[in-house]
């Protein structure tokens, strides 16, 4: 790569300047953006299954309507994601395919069942929680087509928090049978929302370099002290204990101080040894083989009408 061309991009990332599809830049950063982008599309239409689980059983006419809204939107964000990762030279079909091949990694989050009506709740409150806290900053990343797929992904997100803890707190008002179905659905997602922020910095091979070129503006581990710092308070309002006995505030360090995290288990996960990462993977792959009709009837439309264009 010429020195000076590296040079003259470094210097405009330092400079916080959009980097645009056209502009020259490093393979590597072409690579881990292509990386970056491709998984967290798959991550937003994977993240479709677990709540689309839901829709028939959805207590009340409001909330199948929410849901379905919210569902959509995730769907939009793979697309928007899709179409800002395509713009550095990989087809969506190419991303898809890796998807469905088992080659392609989307978040550990989405292999968790959903196994009771508050983990509907629990998913927009701290997986869409968590999320944000790592998508907010990333309106600021240094890829042009990234940031700005981030700014309409971030809003949509915040509406996807609150519809979560708004379930939660109007179960809070129901039966202690009630109560205690968001207190299990707590046990089970707190740890596994921790673990959506990566590994930990120093075992985080990807952050130096990501930082550097500004793709990622804050650090896995101080995002997810954030969503901690942001987040007990929140359970403390809704009445729900956080399943962490060595979870502290720390007076000193003006942070709450929380226990280990089991970094076998994100391991696992990662590796595709999700509770349910195989259910997820075949769900998948029905939705597209079922689909087909769609995108051929579309393709079949396109192709029409370009030729009656050209009429
Ligand atoms: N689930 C699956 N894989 C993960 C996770 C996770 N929660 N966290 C890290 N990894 C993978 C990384 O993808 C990387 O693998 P790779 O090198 O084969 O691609 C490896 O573990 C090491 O991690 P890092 O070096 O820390 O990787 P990176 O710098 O990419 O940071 C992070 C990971 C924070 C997830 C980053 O990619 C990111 O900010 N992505 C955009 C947000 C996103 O994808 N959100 C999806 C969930 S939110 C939602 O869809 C509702």
């Amino acid at each position: 790569e010429d020195p000076a061309l590296l040079a003259a991009f470094e210097a405009r990332v330092a400079n916080d300047e959009f980097i645009e599809p056209k502009d020259w830049m490093p393979e590597a950063y072409r690579r881990t953006l292509t990386r970056q982008i491709s998984q967290h599309a798959h991550s937003e239409i994977v993240g479709m299954l677990p709540e689309g689980n839901w829709l028939t059983r959805a207590p009340s006419l409001k909330r199948k309507a929410i849901l379905l809204a919210k569902i959509q939107d995730e769907g939009g964000h793979g697309l928007y994601l899709y179409c800002a990762a395509e713009t550095l030279g990989t087809s969506r079909e190419q991303m898809i395919e890796a998807l469905h091949a088992g080659k392609a990694k989307y978040s550990t989050i989405f292999n968790y069942p959903t196994l009771n009506w508050a983990d509907i709740g629990a998913i927009g409150w701290l997986v869409d929680g968590a999320a944000i806290m790592n998508q907010v900053p990333l309106q600021r990343t240094s890829y042009g087509p990234y940031a700005r797929a981030m700014v309409r992904v971030c809003k949509e997100e915040s509406f996807h928090q609150r519809q979560g803890y708004d379930l939660l707190l109007e179960m809070m008002k129901g039966t202690p049978e009630q109560r205690a179905m968001v207190q299990d659905a707590m046990n089970r997602w707190w740890w596994p929302s921790l673990m959506m922020f990566g590994p930990p910095d120093d075992n985080s091979p990807n952050s130096a370099q990501s930082i550097r070129w500004r793709i990622k503006r804050e650090t896995n581990d101080e995002l997810r002290q954030k969503f901690v710092d942001a987040t007990v308070p929140q359970a403390e309002l809704l009445g729900i204990t956080v399943p962490d006995p060595d979870l502290q505030w720390n007076e000193e360090r003006g942070h709450y101080d929380f226990g280990a995290i089991d970094w076998n288990e994100f391991y696992a996960v990662v590796r595709g040894e999700g509770p349910v990462a195989r259910e997820r993977m075949k769900a998948r792959r029905a939705a597209w083989d079922e689909g087909a009709w769609v995108r051929e009837a579309a393709a079949a439309w396109e192709a029409r009408q370009a030729a009656r264009r050209a009429a």
